[in-house]
């Protein structure tokens, strides 16, 4: 696909006030630019949005745009035995995390199963994105190239900054693409790597991303410089030739979003245990973390 300008947007979780925040935004560049930003879905749409009216509103609002697959939409359209939540987590996460993320996803599914929800929508939507940008082209995953769920992209997976590594040398030769766009990890980075490419993981959209800091973080591809965007920031950007990758943060009405979530997700529910300090505080993640832009010398002007 062929686009000026989109918005990558992995992690949203049924965030209704967040998406709201989005599209404020694209519909504000849609009126500068003349031209609508593309949305770019990568996974994980869903999560939080365990009621019948949430979560068909949240397929309304998503799927007419360019959704891809996260391991939560693939473990509801086609649950494999014991994959739980298919978040696949690396040893490292505690058990108790992985059971709860496993009691969320068996919720949605009993939702699903118990109320007629139609998943038609999410059955046969792409694993991945190949988008073009200028002469940039973006290959987009929810977790890693190898698979929906992979964790070869999360930040702890990166070489020091300035230097590669074969696996990800070899994943943006295969995909002949310049950047990799992932999520799935919930925390967000973007690394620059020799030869002009660089992984963008955007963390969440769908929540805050950095200690004492609510706003939710995308992964904005444009020809158009991020600069103004109302409402939002560019954290950190680079860029490549005539397109400037940036990770955007934006404002959104938290305390709705707080509101509806404790509704579904009462003091003591298995969403509330591993998500309401996060939603409430921020993750234990700085933008010092998250920024390793800027170590690569044949790299173009960083903002
Ligand atoms: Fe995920």
């Amino acid at each position: 696909m062929l686009t000026e300008t989109a918005y990558l947007i992995g992690g949203l979780y049924g965030n209704l006030e967040a998406l709201d925040a989005i599209e404020a935004l694209a519909d504000w560049e849609a009126a500068r630019f003349k031209i609508r930003p593309v949305l770019v879905f990568n996974g994980d749409f869903h999560w939080f949005d365990a009621e019948p009216t949430w979560f068909g509103e949240v397929q309304r609002r998503v799927l007419p745009h360019q959704p891809c697959l996260g391991n939560v939409e693939l473990e509801l359209a086609d649950p494999q035995p014991g994959a739980g939540c298919g978040c696949a987590y690396p040893s490292s996460v505690p058990k108790e995390t992985v059971s709860r993320s496993d009691a969320i996803m068996e919720r949605l599914q009993h939702m699903v199963a118990h109320q007629g929800i139609d998943l038609a929508g999410l059955r046969g939507l792409p694993k991945q994105a190949r988008l073009q940008c200028g002469n940039l082209r973006i290959g987009v995953v929810h977790g890693d190239p190898t698979s929906v769920s992979g964790w070869g992209l999360e930040l702890a997976a990166m070489p020091p900054p300035g230097k590669s590594a074969e696996v990800l040398r070899a994943w943006f030769e295969d995909a002949n693409v310049d950047i990799i766009a992932s999520s799935h990890t919930c925390r967000c980075f973007a690394q620059d790597f020799p030869g002009g490419r660089a992984v963008f993981n955007n963390g969440a959209a769908g929540m805050p991303n950095f200690l004492g800091d609510h706003r939710i973080v995308i992964t904005r591809v444009s020809v158009h410089p991020p600069h103004p965007l109302p409402e939002s920031e560019a954290l950190y950007s680079r860029r490549f030739g005539n397109v400037t990758v940036s990770a955007v943060a934006l404002h959104w009405d938290h305390s709705a979003f707080l509101t509806r979530f404790d509704r579904v997700w009462p003091h003591g529910t298995a969403a509330a245990d591993s998500y309401r300090s996060r939603i409430v505080r921020g993750p234990p993640h700085t933008l010092n973390e998250a920024h390793r832009l800027g170590s690569n010398p044949e790299s173009t002007q960083r903002y």
